[in-house]
């Protein structure tokens, strides 16, 4: 599927209506496009709707699915998620993480300023940024096979988001034998992620057993990091549903993935809606420019870049459909949604949605001024975090890399695109994903503003 399916099922939806129907091979699919649906599906229903579609990828890559992302709806799925929350992603954690965002935004600007002014790989430099903050954050320190798991994970977001044959008729014998070469490849994977996040494991137990008791655990900060939690946890007895090494795997790569990649992702998309909208990208330059050189920092109230930020993740939400499942028989509008079935919640589509939305395609963080469309939903025609109980449990921390990255790159240069490309040229294309990521990277100049 060349087509993001997002495009394909909004103008499906344009004909059909917001609740669809579709029989793709075997498998029953909903597709929702109204924030009327999305409400009682993720409100009033949340349970019937909490449950996340395994696919073949996910299954190999994510160990059986056995993450937070994709585990089913239940108390195993809890307990990851409570552990990933209290050790990584609540409010006083993302904090405490403040030093080590604002030391790799650092790195980031210095890394653009060695470029004097040549065109650089700027996506992939941002990739670069947010994974150093996920690794110290999550695994103590940035690790040796940084650069391959951010290969392996890029590659795994593209297979587990398209629709292949091979899920969607999972009892023919015939599809998944003409499938070999995906799963042979997706076996591979496997093999290299074992390898590296083993790594990371045994490099945890080792440091632990050569400090001999006199180390709390591997973070930056003296404590314990999340594969310690994790690891204390694994040899705790009082644990309900007992994991091993291969859960604890699943979870480092949850956290690698979605705490790199979404983060990197809005980062990439706000620059690029800047340099198509110049009036913008001076008036929020303004505004951190007055705001760093009178000394008040980057903690101060940045109220339009705020607005910025919630314009981009309106007309490029990091995941692009929520993706559920429906775990029970319901009835919605009058239809039956039979247990099983895949529930996506085209957020993109709504996010563009002229009937909720003035002059949805333009970039105009204005329109968030008035009234009071938050992250945390409510206003169910903007979620760009979900809601309910498979609500994106990293929004804070995720936000904070977003802020503190756009901070330091709009303070730091000024912007343009490469001798001969404009502006209105660039490629506003999506990935065939899970999440939003552009089918071209950005190419930029950056000059020194001082
Ligand atoms: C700009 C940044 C981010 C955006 C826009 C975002 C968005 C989302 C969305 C839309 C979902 C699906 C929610 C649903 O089904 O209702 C999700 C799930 C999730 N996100 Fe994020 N996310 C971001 C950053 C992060 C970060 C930094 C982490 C962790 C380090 C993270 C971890 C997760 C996890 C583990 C889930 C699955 C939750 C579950 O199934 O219980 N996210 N995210």
């Amino acid at each position: 599927m060349r087509n993001p399916p997002i495009r394909c099922f909004r103008d499906l939806s344009n004909l059909y209506g917001p609740l669809m129907h579709l029989k793709l091979g075997e498998c029953n699919t909903v597709v929702v496009s109204s924030p009327e649906l999305a409400k009682q599906m993720l409100k009033d229903l949340d349970p019937s709707f909490a449950d996340r579609v395994q696919n073949v990828a996910c299954r190999i890559i994510w160990y059986d699915g056995s993450d937070v992302a994709f585990s089913p709806y239940g108390e195993y799925w809890r307990q990851m998620r409570k552990l990933c929350i209290n050790d990584l992603l609540n409010p006083k954690m993302v904090r405490l993480f403040q030093s080590i965002r604002e030391e790799e935004s650092a790195r980031l600007v210095e890394s653009l300023r060695e470029s004097s002014g040549s065109p650089v790989n700027f996506t992939e430099k941002l990739f670069f940024c947010t994974s150093s903050i996920t690794c110290r954050a999550a695994f103590g320190s940035i690790c040796k096979d940084r650069e391959r798991l951010l290969k392996m994970m890029v590659d795994s977001m593209s297979l587990i988001g398209g629709f292949d044959m091979v899920d969607l008729f999972p009892s023919s014998k015939i599809i998944s034998a003409l499938s070999w070469r995906k799963l042979r490849l997706l076996h591979t994977m496997r093999r290299e992620l074992d390898v590296i996040l083993d790594d990371i494991i045994d490099r945890h137990k080792r440091n632990s057993a050569e400090s001999g008791g006199r180390k709390e655990g591997n973070s930056e900060f003296g404590g314990e990091d999340l594969v310690d939690v994790f690891l204390r946890a694994m040899e705790e007895e009082d644990l309900k549903f007992p994991i091993d090494k291969s859960n604890i795997k699943a979870v480092l790569l949850d956290m690698f993935s979605a705490g790199t990649d979404t983060s990197a992702t809005t980062i990439d998309w706000t620059m690029v809606e800047l340099m198509r909208n110049p009036g913008v990208m001076a008036k929020v330059q303004a505004e951190v420019r007055q705001a760093l050189n009178a000394n008040m920092g980057a903690d101060n109230d940045l109220k339009y870049l705020n607005l910025v930020i919630k314009e981009t993740l309106r007309l490029h939400p990091a995941i692009l459909m929520l993706p559920r499942s429906c775990n029970e028989e319901q009835l919605i509008n009058g239809y039956t949604i039979p247990a099983g079935s895949m529930v996506m919640v085209n957020i993109w589509a709504m996010h563009r949605d002229p009937r909720y939305w003035k002059d949805p395609e333009r970039f105009n963080p204005e329109r968030f001024e008035s009234g009071n469309l938050n992250f945390i939903g409510g206003d169910f025609k903007y979620l760009p975090f979900g809601f309910g109980r498979r609500m994106c449990p990293g929004l804070a921390f995720g936000l904070a890399n977003v802020e503190v990255a756009l901070v330091q790159l709009l303070y730091n240069f000024d912007w343009k695109l490469p001798e001969g490309v404009r502006a209105e040229d660039l490629d506003m294309i999506e990935n065939v994903a899970i999440t939003s990521t552009r089918k071209q990277n950005l190419l930029v100049v950056a000059t020194p503003y001082k």
